[in-house]
């Protein structure tokens, strides 16, 4: 094509514009780390609300600060909810949600409708990349064709590429730039370009021989997870049954240096990823007449996994004389995983609504999740002191934030539920622990 050396000189001088569609979790780092990097950034998303928070210089993402967007907006990034300034970027990321339909079947409504409103306006030389996590072929599939709707085609007219976000919220030691980014072109020149964008912000950029690979390497990772969170939870319960402490074995386990990973039983598996992405490449593998056994019984065991720990905390009262019907429960995060605010798909809170469901008087803490809903009711996260402690019948925690002084609780509260193995160490016949 010959735009390429133009686009690529571009990339180089760092005169290209980037423009970001969908600015959340994944999209506003990646907007900022670009603008940081000396690119100037368009973001757009159809919440005109968090366009205008960008604009603003205010922050809505974790982790983001204020601080941070304010040294790049307005004058590197800017966001706008107007589509059709879509023509404006050399390089277009989408970086749209990908959930699930009610039936738990892929939702690539978004991806379709960015797609579309790129075509609208689609510019010959543009470098076009999905980083949505989807089921391998959607590039091609589903954002090609649309693509293609406005007459220019992809290798001649303009680039295409799949490279999947990695991001892990919450983790200080991972952002962008030490995480290896993972690229797959249509073609040559599109892997090529995509490459050369992203080594402006990543350290190592790692690219594939298809769109194809890329896509499945990233659901292949969090598959990984998904599966072997199930082992291990599965692990745990045999370990209840057993009289042995699984978190001992966890850690006696990780003391080989070689052949294995530690992963760590909860009350189920949550966030936006783990949960659901797993069920688009078992959904895909249907077209091919393949069943994910692995897939769906991950599923199985992590989804029944706050059930599972509903019935060891009615257990635990039981034993005490303690109904779980009308005893008081404090639960003490509710955050998907520690030190974020996000209750997306979150095992904790799925446990919280079950103790409700279930007749349990319930409060909560979270320092990240100022309210809750439970059925008909908003619950707003009470205070983490002694006296909401002691009067609780069973303390539940749930997600363990950092800022959690474990032994304060410990002393504080009748009895603890430890969801998550941070009371090891900590002696007392008022805790008892999932997995042990
Ligand atoms: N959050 C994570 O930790 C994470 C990690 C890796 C990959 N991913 C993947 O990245 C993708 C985005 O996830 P996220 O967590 O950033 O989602 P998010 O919900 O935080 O943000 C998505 C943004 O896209 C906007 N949007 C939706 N449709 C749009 C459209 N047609 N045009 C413009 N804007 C639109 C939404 O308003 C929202 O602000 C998903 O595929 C997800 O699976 C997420």
């Amino acid at each position: 094509m010959k735009n390429k050396p133009e686009l690529a000189q571009k990339l180089a001088d760092k005169t290209a514009v980037i423009g970001i569609i969908g600015l959340g979790y994944v999209g506003l780092p990646l907007a900022i780390a670009f603008a940081k990097s000396g690119y100037k950034v368009l973001g757009f998303d159809t919440q005109s609300k968090k366009a205008n928070l960008v604009n603003k210089g205010q922050s809505y993402i974790d982790d983001i600060s204020s601080k941070e967007l304010v040294a790049v907006s307005p004058k590197r990034l800017q966001a706008t909810a107007d589509m059709e300034r879509l023509n404006e970027p050399d390089v277009i990321c989408i970086c749209v949600p990908t959930p699930l339909s009610k039936s738990r079947e892929p939702d690539l409504s978004h991806v379709i409708h960015a797609s579309k409103d790129i075509a609208k306006c689609l510019q010959k030389g543009q470098l076009v990349i999905l980083e949505s996590t989807t089921y391998p072929g959607t590039t091609k599939e589903v954002v090609l064709p649309a693509l293609e709707k406005s007459g220019l085609k992809a290798g001649r007219d303009f680039y295409l590429a799949y490279s999947p976000e990695r991001v892990d919220p919450g983790n200080k030691k991972y952002g962008i730039k030490n995480t290896p980014k993972v690229v797959g072109g249509i073609e040559k020149a599109s892997t090529e370009l995509a490459v050369l964008l992203y080594s402006q912000v990543a350290d190592t950029v790692i690219p594939v021989s298809s769109m194809a690979v890329a896509e499945m390497t990233k659901i292949f990772e969090n598959t990984f997870r998904h599966v072997n969170i199930a082992l291990v939870n599965e692990i745990a319960q045999l370990c209840e049954k057993m009289g042995i402490s699984v978190w001992e074995v966890i850690d006696t386990a990780s003391t080989k240096p070689f052949g294995y990973m530690p992963f760590y039983p909860g009350p189920g598996v949550g966030g936006h990823c783990i949960p659901l992405d797993p069920s688009y490449l078992a959904s895909k593998a249907k077209e091919y007449d393949f069943s994910t056994r692995f897939i769906e019984l991950a599923g199985e065991i992590n989804t029944r996994m706050p059930h599972y720990v509903t019935s060891r905390i009615m257990e635990a009262l039981d034993s005490r004389g303690k109904a779980l019907k009308g005893a008081k429960v404090l639960v003490l995060g509710v955050a998907y995983k520690k030190d974020v605010a996000d209750t997306r798909e979150s095992p904790a809170l799925k446990l919280t609504q079950l103790l409700d469901a279930k007749g349990a008087i319930i409060k909560y803490n979270d320092p990240y999740i100022p309210s809750i809903t439970l059925g008909k009711n908003v619950l707003k996260s009470v205070e983490l002191n002694e006296e909401n402690m002691s009067r609780a019948d069973c303390t539940v925690i749930g997600t363990a934030h950092t800022s959690y002084n474990i032994n304060k609780i410990v002393k504080a509260s009748k009895l603890v539920f430890d969801c998550r193995g941070v009371t090891r160490g900590i002696s007392g016949n008022n805790i008892v622990r999932l997995g042990e």
